[in-house]
């Protein structure tokens, strides 16, 4: 871990919020932001002292090198409301975690637990407001840390701002999407970042979403950049894909972005006795299982939306339609995640954690 020095946040309220003139039933997701951010720079080898500030514009060197090199990792992460209007996360360890195994693969300086978790937790005290109650309503939550040497030589920088910022979400019915197979571009690749939350990593993945887009599918689902043929992530989402009653999800690579989502998924379908297997899936094994009425349902699992119904793929100019099923396993882990989220059911694995 990064030393640092052990200071309480120095925090300026804002004297106004912006709350009254928000819509919250018309919200257009990442254009809102609450009244307040954290800030922590990092200078002289060491996190500085915490702030708390008003939300505000920021200006940076234009040679900082996050917007010559990409050096920037970042979170998502929600916090809910339940109906006696206490807050909660949802397994913020684990985000804290991960940014932190992302900032390591990017030569960036680890963030301190108790900075992470103090910030965190102030941040939503002071903006408590902005989380609305209602089943799938929540407060989205985006940690990042970026380059801010003002320095345009290829190579990590000494100084980096740890930041987190948050929009309010509303609960909005995706509906099912429609997926293309990746057969050419990759999102990720063996010994590269797709493990790690790197803002490149997404960036890269606009083109070849665009091009599906143009084709009448909102989302790729990325395979394995030698064969195209193991199907690793839908979208910016873990995928999920059920055979007859069996659930299978790839298993995590350097390639595979390992999400909060599809690690509870696998624990609540296990607890609700639907068998569970990580291995790879292939192509092929979901042609067959489509043409042969195997394959029953297939999801994308991230914070988000939870979970992502898929309704057809689209593989080599040839189109394959899933059906229509009862009691979907989308629809029942849906329901149970959001449940626990929103205190509303027992949460035996201890995942939500109060504000
Ligand atoms: C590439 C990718 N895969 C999977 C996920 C799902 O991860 P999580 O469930 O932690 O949100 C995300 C979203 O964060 C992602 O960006």
């Amino acid at each position: 871990m990064t030393k640092h020095t052990s200071h309480e946040i120095d925090i300026v309220k804002s004297d106004t919020t912006k709350i009254d003139a928000v819509d919250f039933e018309n919200l257009t997701f990442g254009r809102t932001f609450t009244d307040h951010m954290f800030i922590c720079d990092y200078e002289n080898d060491e996190w500085q002292t915490p702030k708390i500030i008003p939300y505000q514009p920021m200006t940076m060197d234009p040679s900082a090198r996050v917007f010559h090199y990409g050096q920037a990792v970042f979170e998502g992460m929600k916090a809910y409301k339940d109906e006696d209007g206490k807050v909660w996360l949802f397994r913020p360890e684990d985000n804290f975690n991960r940014i932190n195994k992302s900032a390591a693969r990017l030569a960036m300086p680890e963030f301190p637990k108790d900075y992470f978790m103090k910030g965190l937790t102030t941040l939503l005290q002071m903006d408590s407001a902005w989380v609305k109650p209602g089943k799938g309503n929540s407060l989205y939550i985006r940690p990042f840390i970026i380059a801010t040497d003002p320095a345009i030589s290829a190579s990590p920088s000494s100084n980096y701002r740890f930041m987190i910022i948050c929009a309010p979400a509303k609960a909005y019915y995706t509906g099912k999407i429609r997926v293309l197979i990746a057969e050419e571009y990759s999102r990720s690749a063996n010994g590269g970042v797709g493990f790690a939350k790197a803002a490149g990593n997404y960036a890269a993945q606009f083109y070849p979403t665009s091009l599906a887009q143009k084709k009448g599918f909102q989302q790729v689902i990325w395979t394995d950049a030698d064969t195209h043929e193991r199907l690793e992530e839908a979208g910016t989402m873990n995928v999920f894909f059920r055979i007859n009653d069996t659930l299978i999800t790839a298993p995590l690579s350097d390639r595979i972005l390992d999400g909060v989502t599809r690690r509870s998924i696998i624990q609540l379908a296990e607890d609700n006795g639907i068998e569970v297997q990580v291995r790879p899936i292939t192509v092929t094994e979901i042609k067959e299982a489509s043409k042969n009425g195997s394959l029953k349902e297939i999801f994308g699992a991230g914070t988000a939306v939870v979970i992502s119904p898929i309704s057809a793929f689209e593989h080599a100019e040839e189109l394959f339609e899933l059906p229509n099923i009862e009691n979907s396993y989308a629809d029942t882990l849906k329901d149970k995640m959001l449940s626990i989220q929103h205190n509303m059911a027992e949460d035996k694995h201890g995942w939500t954690y109060q504000i």
